[in-house]
């Protein structure tokens, strides 16, 4: 894609609020004056919000302010004025029921933020899952400059002499202590080893995934997805970060020229070819919603087919995040995918540049990590998305990280109708289940939870684990974490709590899966499924007021983004109205 920046000098948007000799002009300078600001900073130079996601309670994000710093430096550095703003930080680790419930809500209130208040400019300072994807939402519905900064992954975990990936090894250690092949004191001990510095899941989780679409998308400098958080090369990045917004405001770079469908067929490449997460389809969906992409589930599993996973990190392989920069990181990645027919090697990014020039000199320095092409870690990488009766709309499954012998299966349905019913059941010996069964759990999807919980890869039953199985299939029309893995079907669409063929799937149903064929099927008859449908009634719908109501009243279905259907598109950055 070819760019023509706009002429500069212009006047721009923040002149709004502190160009000119009037009233209201003076009282806006007059009040930011108050920080100690002298005149020549209202000179018309690009006034660029730093909108950070630190918060005590998004540890992810912890390290977020010193990194603004940086950011800072490198805004004055080009000639901008710099204004960090606090902005709603969603954290994975802690926000009840699910912060995927407040990553809507996170976007719609930093959209207003941007849009309200004086800034021509945001470098996006994010980390923690949401956090990435509910700024670019909100970037993308203003359409202002706009670049991303990630924190960066934390460190290896290390325990016992192992490397221990954040989340992975949480399942993992969990699940061993089912089983009985670990102590509960010595999971207790793993507590602080896996997390052990400043940043995010140094797994190929969420976070990791989304950083990795931030740059495959253009929307961050080349390089950034993979340096730790507290490598020095990070406050570099952050400080360039800072230089090169100042330019963008200049040239007018906004995100609807980077966010092209190219830009984002790019990106779900790069997915398959990191073995990303499977929160990475609800996220592009919905950034795609907002600035008019039209991007299905049928554009995941099309693109993603032919793409090899050939970066071995976990949860599908066996690095960190560490390692994965140590290899040359992303762009590598890149480069092989533009060498492979993969990429559209013209797709700008925030530096001005096409994407290829970026990238083609990228080189591999651990095969080990990022795989040649003859010795990937999965052929097919990619998402699979499957239909069928129990998923019209469509649900996804992570190939890197499932079990092959599963791949092609039938089996007996056990059922659980939402998270409670899973808790109150799993654990009992009585159960009725064994290894070749199905689990499916209903009510865990964007309404119905309600936020679309990471419930998806549901532990397996003790008294299976026991024997020595590691793997079942599980199907729901919730989410997983990015650090999870197994045979797991996901974001089943429509989902349970509006009416979905899920919602009557019964404990005894059989149920077919065949990964290579796409399908899912319950084995009903369609007049018995008809019947089953025709008489189901809701049962999640639980609040009547304040942002839960408005959350379950609006929000889409997994296979569209779950976003608010008010919220898709982009509303622009035109200034409203002056009070005063
Ligand atoms: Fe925040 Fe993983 S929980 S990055």
């Amino acid at each position: 894609m070819s760019f023509t920046p706009a002429p500069w000098p212009r006047k721009l948007r923040s002149q709004e609020w502190y160009g000119g000799t009037t009233k209201d002009s003076i009282y806006h300078r007059g009040w930011l004056k108050n920080q100690g600001y002298p005149d020549d900073l209202f000179d018309g130079r690009p006034i660029i919000g730093v909108l950070n996601t630190w918060s005590d309670l998004t540890p992810c994000n912890g390290h977020l302010r010193e990194l603004a710093e940086k950011v800072k430096a490198g805004i004055w550095e080009a000639g901008g004025f710099p204004v960090e703003v606090p902005v709603f930080s969603a954290s994975e680790n802690t926000f009840r029921p699910t912060a995927m419930m407040f990553r809507n809500l996170a976007a719609l209130s930093i959209e207003e933020q941007m849009r309200g208040q004086p800034i021509d400019g945001a470098v996006l300072l994010v980390g923690c899952d949401k956090t990435t994807p509910s700024l670019l939402m909100a970037a993308a519905s203003v359409d202002m400059p706009a670049i991303v900064v990630t924190g960066g992954p934390m460190l290896n975990g290390w325990f016992h002499g192992e490397a221990v990936g954040a989340g992975t090894h949480l399942w993992r250690f969990s699940e061993a202590v089912k089983a009985g092949e670990m102590t509960q004191q010595e999971f207790l001990d793993a507590e602080s080893a896996v997390t052990r510095s400043s940043g995010t899941c140094n797994t190929m989780g969420t976070a990791s995934s989304m950083a990795s679409m931030a740059e495959a998308l253009g929307m961050a400098l080349s390089g950034n997805a993979a340096i730790p958080a507290v490598d020095a090369r990070r406050r570099t990045m952050a400080q360039l970060t800072g230089r090169r917004i100042v330019q963008m405001v200049k040239d007018d770079l906004k995100p609807s020229d980077i966010l092209t469908r190219e830009a984002f067929e790019n990106a779900i490449r790069v997915n398959g070819a990191v073995g990303g997460s499977t929160n990475t389809v609800v996220h592009l969906l919905a950034i795609a919603g907002r600035v008019g992409i039209d991007i299905t589930l049928d554009d995941w599993d099309r693109l993603g087919r032919d793409v090899s996973t050939i970066v071995d990190l976990q949860p599908s392989g066996r690095f960190l995040m560490e390692e994965f920069y140590y290899a040359g990181g992303l762009p590598v990645v890149l480069k092989r995918l533009g060498e492979a027919g993969q990429l559209h090697r013209e797709a700008l990014t925030v530096s001005g540049a096409q994407i290829w020039d970026e990238v083609k000199g990228a080189i591999n320095y651990n095969e080990e990590v990022i795989r040649p092409a003859d010795r990937p870690l999965t052929e097919k990488g990619g998402i699979a998305v499957l239909r069928g009766n129990i998923a019209p709309n469509g649900a996804i499954l992570k190939p890197s990280a499932a079990s092959p012998h599963l791949m092609k299966h039938t089996g007996r349905a056990v059922v659980f109708e939402d998270i409670d019913d899973y808790k109150a059941k799993i654990n009992d010996d009585d159960l009725d289940i064994d290894e070749t069964c199905i689990m499916v759990l209903k009510n865990c999807g964007p309404r119905g939870y309600p936020g679309m919980a990471e419930v998806g890869n549901m532990g397996l039953p003790p008294k299976v684990l026991k024997k020595g199985i590691t793997d079942m299939i599980r199907i729901s029309d919730a989410r997983m974490s990015g650090t999870a893995y197994g045979t797991v079907i996901l974001h089943t669409s429509p989902e349970a709590a509006v009416g979905g063929p899920l919602a009557v799937v019964r404990t005894g149903d059989m149920i077919e899966v065949d990964v290579a064929a796409r399908r899912i099927h319950l084995d009903v008859t369609e007049e018995d499924l008809a019947a089953r449908l025709a008489g189901w009634e809701p049962t999640h719908d639980r609040a009547t007021s304040g942002y839960e109501w408005l959350h379950q009243t609006h929000v889409g279905g997994a296979d569209t983004g779950a976003d608010l259907d008010f919220l898709k598109g982009c509303r622009g950055a035109a200034v409203g109205k002056d009070s005063h």
